[in-house]
């Protein structure tokens, strides 16, 4: 009972901050995101007999404590519904930077819940597998439908799941990773969730969400790249904002962080298609579009703390790659 899958990453326009049940992950608000096609977690989940707890190994170190019960914890899931008690060996490899504010727990979960429920004989449907990858990790919810997602917030277990609103040739934007560190980030997103509501910002950020979705959504259904730009920073920044007020604050930029994001509205003021978004960490987002995005990474290259530029373009859905033979 072996399966393997793969995952893209997802970067967020209209951001996932604060949840309304936090062991389940209910968000407070809807999100908005764009899976990242040359980002990608392989993920291989085995369940042997043999083994008398869970196991697994992250970049080829074994991995215990949080990491492995997190695991641990969705494999009790996909044990329940496939009625199975046997534990199970986990696998996981990224070819991206983890903990560095690009989502290695999106993909990490998404591919997950994929390789576990095929590894146990379960089929589930593309809203099961969000669901279940939503209690690993929120953001993993958008990893699992391709192209340009949107993660419904629902109220229930049963209604908080994502699904695609255009496929990933819908619009050619390119995100450009601007790595200014790659340190493990010292506050993890599942203790920012946990104290968004400290902010006295996290209230009105909530309220002003359904706004702030259907606008994006908008004007990414039409490429209107001059209204999504506005609305993808103010979202980011109004995330920042809440993190910065919230107790204890939390304070993910960098130096290089502020200057990028500077630049970027320079270059937009001066006609370039360009805007910036920045998740739990100090690494900055810059989207473009296709055609610009080489001149965008040369002008990204000069400013001083850039220490590396990542792209990648719409990505497609988790898929699995691998999956034993039942009953042979
Ligand atoms: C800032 O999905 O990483 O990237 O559910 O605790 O794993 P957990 O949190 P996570 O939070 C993502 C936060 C964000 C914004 C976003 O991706 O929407």
């Amino acid at each position: 009972m072996k399966a393997t899958a793969e995952a893209h990453p997802n970067i967020a326009f209209i951001k996932y901050w604060g949840n309304r049940n936090q062991i389940l992950r209910i968000p407070a608000n809807g999100s908005l995101s764009m899976n990242l096609d040359s980002l990608f977690t392989r993920t291989t989940v085995t369940f042997d007999p043999n083994l008398t707890t869970d196991g697994l190994r992250l970049n080829h170190v074994p991995a215990g404590g949080s990491a492995l019960s997190r695991v641990s914890d969705l494999l009790e899931r996909v044990r329940r519904l496939a009625n199975i008690d046997t534990r199970a060996e986990v696998i996981s490899e990224n070819n991206f930077p983890t903990g560095s504010g690009i989502a290695s727990s999106a993909s990490a979960f998404a591919a997950l819940a994929l390789a576990a429920s095929a590894a146990a004989g379960l089929n589930l449907s593309e809203k099961q597998l969000s669901i279940l990858a939503r209690t690993g990790s929120g953001s993993a919810a958008r990893s699992v439908p391709g192209g340009f997602v949107e993660w419904k917030p629902g109220n229930s277990h049963s209604s908080s799941y994502a699904y695609s609103i255009a496929p990933p040739e819908h619009w050619d934007l390119a995100d450009l990773i601007a790595v200014v560190s790659t340190e493990h980030k010292v506050t993890g997103s599942t203790s920012g969730h946990a104290i968004a509501d400290s902010s006295p910002l996290q209230a009105a950020r909530v309220d002003d969400a359904p706004r702030r979705l259907a606008a994006c959504r908008q004007a990414l259904l039409d490429r209107d790249f001059e209204k999504f730009a506005e609305v993808v920073e103010l979202d980011s920044n109004i995330m920042h904002a809440v993190m910065q007020t919230s107790t204890p604050p939390l304070i993910y930029w960098q130096p290089a962080t502020i200057a990028v994001m500077h630049a970027v509205r320079a270059w937009r003021k001066a006609g370039l298609p360009v805007c910036y978004t920045i998740d739990a960490g100090p690494n900055v987002h810059i989207l473009t579009l296709k055609p610009e995005h080489s001149k965008v990474k040369r002008l990204l290259q000069e400013i001083p703390g850039v220490q590396d530029i990542l792209r990648a373009f719409p990505g497609g859905p988790a898929k699995l790659i691998y999956q034993e033979a039942l009953n042979v």
